[in-house]
């Protein structure tokens, strides 16, 4: 009897508590998005089933803009590995709340899906072509969400022939990045990508790594690998560590270490 009013007790005082648990159940157990108001109806897997008190892609999205704002950071998005507009969108709807207007969000993508693998690369996950999703069919995705082609730039093709020294400078001259988001899986296209986005690093430019703990976490691999590499040739440049997202990702803000001021 006791038991059975302290049940009614605690139902009268968390009205329509059980539901909702039983809703997030029901949500984590088909991979729904979580029922939070401000996770999109395209977030699916992961990025719905994540544990509380862990940041998923679109929170750690938002973390970074929030980091930006905080800091009064000026910049620009910079997306390496768009496939079908998920990170995209979800940085767009993310940055206007405090951003609006005045960021510009530049996509460097193959549309062709991977590249060939090298044997560094290889992966039970991925192989060539795989996450390819057409030009066409990502300008559709995108339009679908009301983002007007012009606060968008794609730079289409493989990174071993898009991202050259003169496209990195050109850009420079033009604006510095605000947040990166790398998520390209391979070695390889994450080693390309750091090379080029030196000249539009500036102090505390948000990077997240998608892949960051891929390959078993290994650090002889992926993402970690790359960015070892990295940091070796370009002892001017840091990697502060700050946030871990989903059970994959892992983010740093960009320290200049000759930049004073
Ligand atoms: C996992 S998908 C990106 C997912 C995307 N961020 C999203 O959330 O929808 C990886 C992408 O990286 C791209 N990619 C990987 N290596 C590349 C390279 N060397 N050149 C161009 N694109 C590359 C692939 O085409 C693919 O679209």
């Amino acid at each position: 009897m006791y038991s059975l009013k302290s049940f009614l007790a605690s139902l009268l005082r968390q009205p329509f508590a059980l539901e909702q648990a039983f809703l997030q159940r029901l949500a984590a157990r088909y991979s729904m998005r979580r029922l939070y108001p401000d996770v999109p109806p395209y977030a699916a897997g992961e990025d719905a089933r994540m544990p509380s008190g862990r940041l998923n892609r679109g929170e750690m999205i938002r973390l970074a803009f929030e980091f930006m704002a905080g800091n009064l950071m000026a910049g620009d998005y910079f997306e390496f590995g768009c496939w079908g507009g998920r990170t995209f969108r979800m940085a767009f709807e993310h940055h206007a709340i405090h951003f609006k207007e005045n960021m510009h969000f530049w996509l460097f993508d193959s549309f062709q899906g991977l590249p060939a693998l090298n044997s560094l690369d290889r992966h039970p996950k991925w192989k060539e072509g795989d996450y390819r999703t057409s030009r066409a069919e990502f300008d559709r995705i995108v339009s679908q969400t009301g983002i007007s082609p012009e606060r968008y730039t794609i730079i289409e093709g493989y990174y071993q022939e898009t991202l050259t020294a003169a496209r990195a400078r050109d850009l420079a001259a033009r604006t510095r990045a605000g947040v990166i988001y790398i998520d390209c899986d391979l070695y390889e296209s994450t080693r390309t990508v750091l090379e080029f986005i030196v000249p539009i690093l500036q102090q505390g430019t948000v990077l997240c790594f998608d892949d960051y703990y891929c390959f078993n976490g290994r650090p002889d691999r992926g993402e970690q690998l790359a960015i070892k590499e990295f940091l070796n040739c370009h002892p001017d440049v840091e990697f502060v560590e700050y946030a871990h997202f989903g059970w994959h990702g892992k983010s740093f803000l960009v320290h200049l270490r000759n930049e004073h001021g």
